[in-house]
Parts: structure tokens; sequence; C-alpha cells
């Protein structure tokens, strides 16, 4: 069984993440959603909310080999530890490429088995971020164009109350 794991901080999840998760469920038998620690970030959302919001997004997806994890260790023990035969990434532009170069390397050395794989975003993404979208949201933007509608409220609710 092919095994792989999306990593991230889905600070909130986007369209960007999903369509990545979606292509990554075509291409391998099992796919875990992994929300991690980035120790460069302070998360606005917490563990529990960002996995319900994953959960939310993924219901109508209708991709059943998806679940959704949380680990606050290394990719690279976590990837190991169930058995994955990949590291699945979304690359938008140049500019995202020297540090996912240097995390897929890494990875590679603390776990020689598991490959990073890098999956092109649609270019109907390639500006899109959590960040994009927690500014948006922040100064009362329409963040519709970038998360699913069930997200809505508890965005917009969470970001104009900071
Ligand atoms: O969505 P993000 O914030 O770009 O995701 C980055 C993330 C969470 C995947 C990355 O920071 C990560 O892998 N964190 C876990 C710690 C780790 O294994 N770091 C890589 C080796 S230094």
């Amino acid at each position: 069984m092919k095994i792989a794991v999306c990593p991230g901080s889905f600070d909130p999840v986007t369209f960007g993440h999903l369509d990545i998760i979606q292509r990554a469920a075509r291409l391998f038998d099992r796919v875990v959603v992994l929300i991690m620690v980035n120790p460069n970030k302070t998360p606005t959302f917490t563990t529990e909310e960002r996995k319900e919001m994953l959960e939310e997004s993924l219901k109508d997806l209708g991709c059943n080999n998806v679940e959704i994890a949380f680990s606050d260790g290394l990719l690279a023990d976590y990837a190991r530890k169930i058995g994955a035969t990949a590291i699945v990434k979304g690359l938008r532009a140049v500019s995202d490429y020297e540090y996912e170069f240097q995390m897929a390397l890494t990875n590679k050395v603390l776990c020689e088995e598991v490959e990073t794989v890098f999956l092109t975003t649609d270019s109907k993404y390639m500006y899109l971020s959590s960040s994009v979208v927690r500014q948006v949201a922040r100064f009362g933007g329409d963040i519709s164009p970038f998360v699913p509608a069930a997200l809505l409220p508890r965005i917009r609710t969470r970001l104009q109350t900071e």
C-alpha cells in the first residue's frame, strides 16, 4: 500500500491545500493530512479548530482514502512511523522552492526511505496562502474565493474579533 503524508500548518486550510490533497488522493492508496507545528509561525487557530476545518472541507470532496492527524514532532519521524512512501507538498512559485528544497533534503537525511513529491499548484491558486486568507478576513474582505463556504463564519468571526 502506497501511503502519502500531506503536512502543513493549515491555518486555515485553503482551496489550494484541498486541490493538492485531492490530487494526492488520486496518486496514493492512503493520504494522511498531517497538521504540524511550524516553528517559524504562531498559529491563529488551535489545532482542534484546524482539524475541524479540514474535516468540514474534506467531507464534500468524496476522498475516502484521506484522513487527518496531528503531530508536534518531526515530519520524518511521523512518516517513518506510519510507513509512508512519500511526503507530498504543493509548490506555488519559485519563491517556495528554496525553503521546500531545504526541507526535502533534510527530511531525506532524517528518513532515507521516504521521498518528497512536489505537485505544482493549480494556476488558479498560485497566489493563495493561509496568510492571505487571514489578512483579507481581518480587514473584512470577502474570503469566499479562497476557502470552502462552510468555513466562512468561523474564520470571519475569529479574525474580526482579534
Ligand atoms: O504549511 P507550512 O507552515 O508551510 O508547513 C510547514 C511544516 C509544518 C510542514 C514544517 O514546518 C514541518 O515539517 N514541521 C515539523 C518539524 C519538521 O519536521 N521540520 C523539518 C525538519 S527541520
